[in-house]
């Protein structure tokens, strides 16, 4: 049923601005603001947010709810039906390309495939897919991926042992050499000044039109890039994406490398999970299998899938989704309902809302990664960690393998997370502020 988008009155926009859109903006879409992150754990505001939406959804009769920001007209959506129709009619006419993206992602990836006109995406995206193999679950490289997985295992372990701790900072520096080995090959493991030129680039895209551009950054940025992609390493990405097409890889890579950080504040909170709970961590340690030489591989076919540790980091994305809200931008007059929504309308699909939508998923607030392997979840369009049809994600596949293997090999350090009691029982918080974790080894003070 297509209903009809309703405007919304002057204290409804405002609630849908303060309570849902302000926040998500605040904690930094690019790269997270710490301060921010823990402000909004400390006050749920994802909690808060649903109870906004879920309040007007019911008001309106799931009705797309239209509000006015300056002179940007956004039209927000309630229901997966709404969801499936904006990611399937992409990139047209329904474009990722849109004006908030633009104005951050260009300040490091201009030529990004995610903020391309439809034109440049003709090749940019099958680029992607291509390289990254998309459609393959485990990647032709995926045993040097995850050897880089393991050789972080082996720093982590040596961290653990040496102070019984492990926080989200320490764990960010190893996890950039893994990151850095998969994308660029095991010599770029310790460019840390790419990871801060990075860096330092993202905290300007957070501010998206309203800062100015950096060019010399950038194209610092571009040459280090480019010269891990001139000569690439075999066993990396950049040797995939030097097969399929050296002069687009170096303006896709840097995507690459910033999408990975979501995967690491996504594999910090389920290890909080697994930390937190047994029964979690004993199904990881048995699907890995007893320890020996190569626990991992299957014979002759690469590393193991690990059905159960991807399923435990989806359910992980799924609860605290990275991608905060998925935008769309209407590239010509576009009929809903009864109206006509003018070009250039701005559309946004809020994840944790219907992430954690109770009237549709009996498992809203749990851990159920099960939901994931019987194919519950994928069979419903509101659920989007790494979006839908045409514009999905290319690099989930890649992603998965790299964090169900850095998990499962983490599993087997009994580990405790403070506050971990919020974490051991259903229903679980809102939102988890993956910066503020801290793990210990069981039994150390
Ligand atoms: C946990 C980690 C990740 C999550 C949750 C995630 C999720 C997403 C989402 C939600 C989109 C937006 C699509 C849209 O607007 O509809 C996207 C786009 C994309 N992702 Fe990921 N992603 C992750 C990691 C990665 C990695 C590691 C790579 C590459 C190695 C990657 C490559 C891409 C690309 C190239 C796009 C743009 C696709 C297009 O415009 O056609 N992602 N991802």
């Amino acid at each position: 049923m297509t209903r009809t988008p309703v405007d919304l009155t002057a204290p409804e926009s405002a609630r849908v601005m303060g309570r849902v859109l302000a926040p998500l903006v605040a904690q930094g879409a690019i790269v997270r603001r710490p301060r921010v992150t823990a402000w909004a754990e400390r006050h749920q505001t994802d909690r808060a947010a649903r109870a906004v939406l879920t309040g007007l959804r019911e008001r309106h009769g799931g009705a797309p709810l239209v509000l006015r920001f300056g002179t940007r007209r956004l039209v927000v959506v309630t229901e997966p039906d709404d969801v499936r129709r904006l990611l399937e009619e992409s990139p047209e006419p329904f474009t990722p390309a849109t004006k908030e993206k633009r104005g951050a992602l260009a300040h490091f990836q201009p030529e990004g495939v995610l903020i391309s006109s439809t034109a440049e995406r003709w090749h940019r995206r099958p680029f992607n897919e291509t390289a990254l193999q998309m459609g393959q679950a485990v990647h032709d490289e995926g045993a040097a991926f995850v050897d880089a997985v393991q050789r972080g295992v082996v720093e982590l372990t040596r961290q653990l042992d040496s102070t019984g701790r492990l926080d989200a900072e320490s764990f960010a520096d190893v996890w950039w050499g893994i990151v850095l080995e998969v994308v660029l090959g095991p010599k770029a493991g310790r460019d840390r000044d790419l990871v801060e030129l990075l860096g330092a680039l993202r905290r300007d895209a957070n501010w998206s039109w309203l800062r100015p551009r950096r060019p010399a950054l950038r194209e610092d940025l571009e040459a280090r890039i480019g010269s891990y992609l001139l000569a690439p390493e075999p066993g990396s990405l950049a040797a995939a994406a030097h097969d399929c097409g050296p002069a687009t890889a170096v303006g896709q890579v840097p995507h690459w490398l910033f999408a990975f950080d979501a995967a690491s504040a996504v594999t910090l909170r389920a290890l909080a999970v697994v930390a937190s709970r047994p029964e979690v961590r004993e199904r990881l340690l048995a699907e890995a299998g007893p320890a020996g030489p190569s626990p991992w591989q299957t014979a002759g076919r690469g590393p193991a899938l690990l059905p159960y540790a991807r399923a435990c980091v989806l359910e992980s994305v799924r609860l605290w989704p990275t991608t905060f809200a998925v935008l769309r931008d209407s590239t010509g007059p576009t009929p809903w309902g009864e109206r006509a929504l003018p070009t250039g309308t701005g559309f946004v699909i809020v994840s944790s809302f219907f992430h954690r939508d109770r009237e549709r998923l009996e498992h809203a607030d749990a851990f159920v990664p099960e939901a994931w392997l019987d194919g519950r979840n994928d069979a419903d369009w509101g659920l989007v960690p790494f979006s839908g049809g045409p514009v999905a994600c290319p690099g989930r596949n890649v992603v998965l393998l790299v964090t169900s293997h850095l998990l499962a090999r983490l599993a087997a350090r009994d580990l405790r997370v403070e506050r971990g009691r919020y974490l051991a029982r259903d229903p679980l918080p809102a939102t988890v502020d993956h910066l503020g974790l801290r793990f210990r080894i069981a039994g150390s003070a």
